[in-house]
């Protein structure tokens, strides 16, 4: 297996982390991750103490490698973090924000953490406060996007900052030449969001798995439309007729745009899903899904099949291990 600063931080056996996806991340999801050696992940920013603290005992039940939870610092997260600690989260990831005012916790705790960062110098800060890890995430990346930089500059920039704290990499990367890039750029990992919505486990509409699939480099959009929950927060989706119909209409802001809180589908346990909505189309949701949010990164121009989870981390392992070996004969030459 691939060793790197990261997997050794962690104590894992590959240099994959699987991506916090909102409701689309199931405990089958990250315990297949683990067990294939790489680090799942379940977001935890809009659970219910309870449902959160059932969350982290059903990830233990299947599995006793370390996975970890993410809390967007979008909002106040004081509460979770003590009840994540409290469960036995044995990682915690951090995003969207300073993570200053969390870091006395989580130092008394002794977690290990890993905080996202879109620059060289928010990763300095957090060198700083003592996370073990720094995500860079890249404008590239699927869901919310954090950074203004493309992961391929970013990166770099971000290990040098630094070095020798592990740096993994986030956007654009759903294969092992990815991963051997990101090697090659200095960096101890990757974290791959996209790429792992099509899988069975992942709790993701078929048609969502679909169009991921079927999708192109140049299919995704860099927005802050879909806006209901989270205003004013970019994020990367496919394009849709829900894109397609505002930009018709001249790109008109957030209360004038073409059919505004109409309903557009209708979640399996029967949350409408308005226009504009941010929340994406769980197994089974029913109505327009065409037309609903779509997270993917440009990642998705890279995805051409649904694999199993497990089978997934370990094909990436053996993709970068030939990427990096016909890298070296190419130097040969
Ligand atoms: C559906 C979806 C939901 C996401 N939700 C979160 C989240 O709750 N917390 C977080 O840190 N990142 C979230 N992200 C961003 C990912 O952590 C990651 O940065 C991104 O997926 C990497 O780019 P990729 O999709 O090209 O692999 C989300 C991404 C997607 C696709």
């Amino acid at each position: 297996m691939l060793q790197t600063t990261f997997t050794k931080t962690l104590d894992i056996d590959c240099p994959i982390a699987q991506a916090p996806m909102g409701g689309s991340v199931t405990p089958e999801l990250i315990c297949a991750v683990c067990e294939a050696g790489g680090l799942g992940m379940q977001g935890v920013s809009w659970h219910e103490p309870a449902a959160m603290v059932a969350e982290i005992a059903a990830i233990r039940r299947r599995t006793a490698r370390p996975f970890a939870v993410n809390l967007a610092l979008e909002w106040e997260q004081h509460t979770r973090l003590a009840q994540c600690i409290d469960a036995g989260a044995p990682v915690i990831s951090l995003f969207w924000g300073d993570p200053t005012a969390y870091f006395p916790r989580l130092r008394v705790a002794k977690v290990k953490t890993i905080v996202t960062v879109g620059s060289a110098d928010e990763a300095r800060r957090a060198a700083d406060l003592g996370a073990d890890v720094i995500c860079a995430q890249g404008i590239e990346a699927g869901g919310h996007v954090w950074s203004k930089v493309g992961t391929m500059v970013l990166l770099p920039a971000v290990v040098d900052a630094v070095a020798p704290l592990p740096v993994i990499a986030a956007g654009g990367i759903a294969d092992g030449s990815g991963l051997a890039a990101v090697l090659a750029l200095g960096g101890a990992g990757v974290w791959i969001g996209t790429r792992f919505l099509a899988t069975p486990e992942a709790y993701t509409h078929e048609e969502w798995k679909r169009r991921i699939v079927a999708a192109r480099e140049t299919d995704t959009v860099y927005t802050e439309l879909l806006d209901l929950d989270w205003p004013k927060a970019p994020h990367r989706v496919l394009r849709n007729s829900t894109y397609e119909q505002w930009e018709a209409a001249g790109r008109p802001p957030s209360g004038q745009r073409p059919g505004e809180g109409e309903p557009v589908a209708r979640q399996p346990d029967g949350t409408i899903l308005p226009r504009y909505s941010d929340s994406g189309p769980a197994p089974g949701a029913s109505g327009d899904i065409e037309a609903t949010c779509l997270y993917a990164g440009q990642s998705a121009g890279l995805v051409h099949d649904v694999l199993p989870a497990g089978a997934l981390v370990k094909r990436i392992v053996a993709e970068a291990e030939a990427a990096l070996a016909s890298a070296a004969a190419m130097r040969r030459v």
